[in-house]
């Protein structure tokens, strides 16, 4: 139980830094060589909703309290988030196809999608970081 825990939550936080921090990052360069981290991102998002469902489900089974409603608010915008990004998949490909991000510039669509996804995953991180002391 408590091993796995401490995986889950390991797991849990370094997929997390990566989604987050990339995103962060691709947001501030308009989306420069998204098409390059589009599978990593996507990898690492479905690892930290897996493991954050496991910890709910080991932590907050039931639980219907402050603490709940705060994670549920930054679940929810971690999975638009993974929906909005997700979304610019197509213009991706197009992007890959033309002969890749470092000579052609990634679309607004990409760009767009980058910004929204880092604001709502910047929701996600202080809503995961507040709720153990709410
Ligand atoms: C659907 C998506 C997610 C769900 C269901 C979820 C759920 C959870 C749960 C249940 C915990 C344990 C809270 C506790 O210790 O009581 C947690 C912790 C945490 N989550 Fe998430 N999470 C999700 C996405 C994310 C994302 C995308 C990030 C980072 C960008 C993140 C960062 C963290 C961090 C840093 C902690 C540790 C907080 C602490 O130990 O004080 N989570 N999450």
């Amino acid at each position: 139980m408590q091993v796995t825990l401490i995986v889950a939550l390991v797991l849990h936080i370094l997929s997390g830094v990566f989604w987050a921090g990339t995103t962060f990052v691709l947001a501030r360069t308009g989306g420069s060589q998204a098409d390059r981290f589009f599978r990593p991102q996507m990898g690492a998002a479905t690892m930290a909703v897996v493991t954050g469902g496991l910890l709910w489900y080991l932590l907050h089974r039931g639980g219907s309290g402050t603490q709940e409603h705060i994670l549920a608010v930054g679940a929810l915008c971690a999975l638009i988030a993974a929906g909005v990004q997700a979304s610019s998949a197509q213009a991706l490909r197009k992007l890959s196809a033309v002969g890749g991000s470092d000579e052609f510039r990634p679309s607004h669509r990409v760009a767009t999608s980058q910004r929204i996804a880092a604001a709502l995953l910047g929701i996600t991180v202080v809503c995961m970081a507040a709720a153990r002391y709410a």
